[in-house]
């Protein structure tokens, strides 16, 4: 399967099984790349790429959050210079979002920007991250408070690789793909209420969804928003337990559980998140999860942009004033 995301720069988006040992067909070979991955990443998906790229060179990160950091981001650009990339070749993400989100800001800062290629290889980043063109490290503690968008130049999505992810990790991403049932897919939404997930498809019809919004609003001033469905209380969420104990499409299934009104929706959505062991309740404290919302980048001044989901498929940004938010924890 193909997708091809028409935004300031068009690519396409590559969903085949197996794709990762074909990867030669898609990338230049006579370009220099330099592959950026971290140590859980299976050694065995880098390796298929420098049987392919003899000459490729490889940097290795410590894998979590904390690679999303100015140091490691400083380490990947060092690495680059010392090699003397220039802006004729290719950075290639091996990864899930995080690495996803460290290579595409080295990417697209280095020499003010050289060819990012996304090989995502966790469900949350198959189905969401890689696409889109959010790019981004943390500061302070602040989730993606540095960055840019930067498009890549090629998607490969390999769904094979998924068979080595944590079941933790592989619901976490599906999360992502429920959240864009929601908004604007009831077709999606509804295959997580079926017993048999065809993983392909959900892949497919998520990424149709963020193209059709990204496309229409690259830079986030409008519709794009939509996709925030859940991030506003789940990036509150993510902060107050110090991007720690919950994983971010965790922090997103509480966060769509915190703001959804329509009980019927609420309890649908429970039931799939409870089929997948993801967490609908937590302990957090109200006060401070509200002193969180306020410190948040989508927040301006007094007031903040919300997105409601009142019907499967439909999702609406509404601008409040930040105190009304206290009303839904
Ligand atoms: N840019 C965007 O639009 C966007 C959207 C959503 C989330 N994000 C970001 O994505 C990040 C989370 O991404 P994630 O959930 O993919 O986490 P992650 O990148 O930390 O990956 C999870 C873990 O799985 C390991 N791993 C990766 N692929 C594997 C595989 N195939 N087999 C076994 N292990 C594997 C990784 O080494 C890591 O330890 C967050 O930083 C979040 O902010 C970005
Ligand atoms: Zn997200």
């Amino acid at each position: 399967m193909r997708i091809e995301v028409n935004c300031s720069r068009s690519y396409p988006i590559i969903i085949e099984k197996g794709c990762l040992q074909q990867a030669q067909k898609y990338i230049d070979g006579q370009r220099r790349i330099m592959i950026i991955t971290d140590d859980m990443v299976p050694a065995s998906y880098r390796q298929i790429l420098q049987e392919q790229f003899p000459h490729c060179d490889v940097k290795i990160v410590e894998h979590g959050e904390k690679a999303k950091s100015l140091a490691v981001y400083e380490d990947c650009l060092a690495a680059l210079l010392q090699l003397n990339y220039s802006r004729k070749d290719i950075v290639i993400a091996l990864g899930g979002g995080v690495v996803g989100d460290l290579a595409g800001f080295v990417a697209a800062t280095y020499k003010r920007g050289i060819t990012f290629i996304n090989i995502p290889t966790t469900t949350l980043s198959q189905i969401d991250s890689s696409i889109g063109g959010k790019v981004a490290i943390n500061m302070l503690d602040i989730k993606n408070c540095v960055g840019a968008f930067y498009q890549p130049s090629l998607v490969l999505i390999d769904p094979l690789v998924l068979q080595t992810l944590s079941k933790r990790h592989y619901h976490n991403g599906l999360v992502e793909a429920i959240k864009a049932g929601l908004i604007y897919d009831p077709a999606l939404f509804a295959m997580f209420e079926q017993d048999d997930l065809d993983i392909e498809k959900v892949i497919y019809r998520s990424l149709l969804v963020k193209k059709a919004v990204v496309e229409q609003d690259e830079r986030e001033n409008g519709i794009r928003k939509i996709l925030n469905f859940g991030h506003t209380f789940g990036h509150a969420y993510e902060s107050y337990y110090h991007l720690h104990d919950y994983y971010h499409g965790e922090c997103v299934a509480l966060g769509m559980m915190t703001v959804l009104q329509d009980l019927d929706i609420k309890k649908r959505l429970a039931a799939i998140l409870q089929k997948m062991d993801i967490p609908i309740m937590c302990d957090a404290d109200k006060e401070k999860i509200f002193a969180l919302l306020a410190t948040d980048k989508k927040a301006d001044h007094e007031m903040i942009d919300l997105i409601e989901v009142t019907k499967i498929g439909q999702a609406k940004i509404v601008n409040l004033p930040l105190a009304q938010l206290r009303a839904y924890l």
